[in-house]
C-alpha cells in the first residue's frame, strides 16, 4: 500500500477496511476489468484523442500505474507500431499483466522513475492520485522524454453511478457525498503540477459516458461496485441506505434492477 493510500487518497483503502475482501488486489483487478468492459467506448474515445495529437512516429508508449492493462490494451491498438510498456508497483498486477501478454515492469513510482527509455507518449490513468509526490514523478517524466512527447493524464471525476430510479439516484447522491469526504479517488486539477514540471497543457477535456451495458456485465459491475461501497462506507450511511444496499446485493436482486452506467473522466493532454 502506498503512502497516498494510507493517507486515504486511494480507493477507500486504509479506512479500517483494508483487510476486507472488497479491497484485495483481486477485487480491485475484477473491478478494473469490468470497468474496462464498460468504459471501453469512452476509453477508445480518449485514446483516439490522444493519438490525434501524438508524434506520427511514436515508438514507445508507457502506461504508469497500468493496473490490469485496460489503458495499455487500448494504447496498443491505437499505436500498433509502438512498444507499450505497462508499469505498476503491485507484483500481483504485474504478474497478471505478463500473464495477459503485456510487457510489464514492476516499479514503485514513489521510489523513482522506471528504466523504460524515452517514451513518446506517457499515459497515467487513475494512477497519479495514488502517488505521494506527483510533481517529482512528472519532473522525471519530463526529464525522460524528448520535446514533442505527449503526457496524457486521466482521472475519473466522480465515482460511477449505476442505479437508474429516483430512490437509487438519491442513495447514490448520499453515498457519493461520503466517498468524496473520505477522498475516494480524490485528485486536484493536475494542470498546475503538469505545467510546473515543464509540460504545456494542450487540452483539458471531459469525457462523459452514459450507457446501458449488456445486462450480465452491468450486473457484475453493479455487484462489484456496490460491494465496495457497502464495505468501504456502509457504516457511514443512514441505516436505511445500508439496508437498501444489502437488499440490492442479495441473490438475484440486481438482475431485476434497472441499471445504467454513468461515469465522467477528465483528460489532461500535455506536450513536452
Ligand atoms: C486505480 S488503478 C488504475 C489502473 C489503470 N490505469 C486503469 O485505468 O484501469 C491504480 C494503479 O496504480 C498502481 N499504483 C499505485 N501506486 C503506485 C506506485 N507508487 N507505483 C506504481 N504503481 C502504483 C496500483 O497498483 C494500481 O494498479
Amino acid at each position: 500500500m502506498t503512502h497516498a493510500q494510507q493517507q486515504g487518497h486511494g480507493h477507500g483503502h486504509g479506512h479500517g477496511h483494508g483487510g476486507h475482501d472488497a479491497f484485495t488486489d483481486d477485487a480491485l483487478a475484477e473491478m478494473l476489468d469490468l470497468d474496462a468492459e464498460i468504459v471501453a467506448p469512452q476509453l477508445r474515445e480518449i485514446v483516439e484523442f490522444v493519438g490525434a495529437h501524438a508524434p506520427e512516429d511514436a515508438r514507445l508508449v508507457v502506461d504508469l500505474g497500468a493496473g490490469t492493462g485496460t489503458g495499455s490494451a487500448a494504447l496498443a491498438r491505437r499505436f500498433p507500431d509502438a512498444s507499450v510498456v505497462a508499469v505498476d508497483g503491485s507484483a500481483a498486477m504485474v504478474n497478471r499483466l505478463r500473464a495477459n501478454g503485456f510487457t510489464a515492469t514492476q516499479s514503485d513510482l514513489d521510489s523513482g522513475w522506471p528504466e523504460v527509455g524515452s517514451p513518446d507518449v506517457v499515459w497515467a490513468a487513475s494512477s497519479l492520485h495514488h502517488l505521494s509526490d506527483v510533481e517529482r514523478v512528472l519532473r522525471d517524466a519530463h526529464a525522460a522524454t524528448k520535446p514533442g512527447a505527449l503526457l496524457a493524464v486521466v482521472e475519473m471525476d466522480d465515482q460511477p453511478r449505476i442505479l437508474d430510479d429516483d430512490a437509487g439516484r438519491a442513495l447514490e447522491d448520499r453515498a457519493h457525498e461520503v466517498m468524496a469526504a473520505e477522498r475516494w479517488n480524490a485528485h486536484p486539477d493536475w494542470t498546475g503540477a503538469i505545467e510546473s514540471a515543464g509540460f504545456a497543457v494542450v487540452e483539458k477535456r471531459r469525457f462523459e459516458l452514459d450507457d446501458v451495458p449488456p445486462r450480465d456485465v452491468a450486473v457484475r459491475y453493479g455487484r462489484a461496485f456496490l460491494t465496495r461501497v457497502r464495505a468501504g462506507i456502509g457504516d457511514k450511511l443512514p441505516a436505511a441506505d445500508r439496508e437498501t444496499l444489502d437488499q440490492l446485493l442479495a441473490d438475484g436482486v440486481l438482475e431485476q434492477t434497472d441499471l445504467r452506467v454513468r461515469v465522467t473522466r477528465t483528460l489532461w493532454l500535455a506536450r513536452r
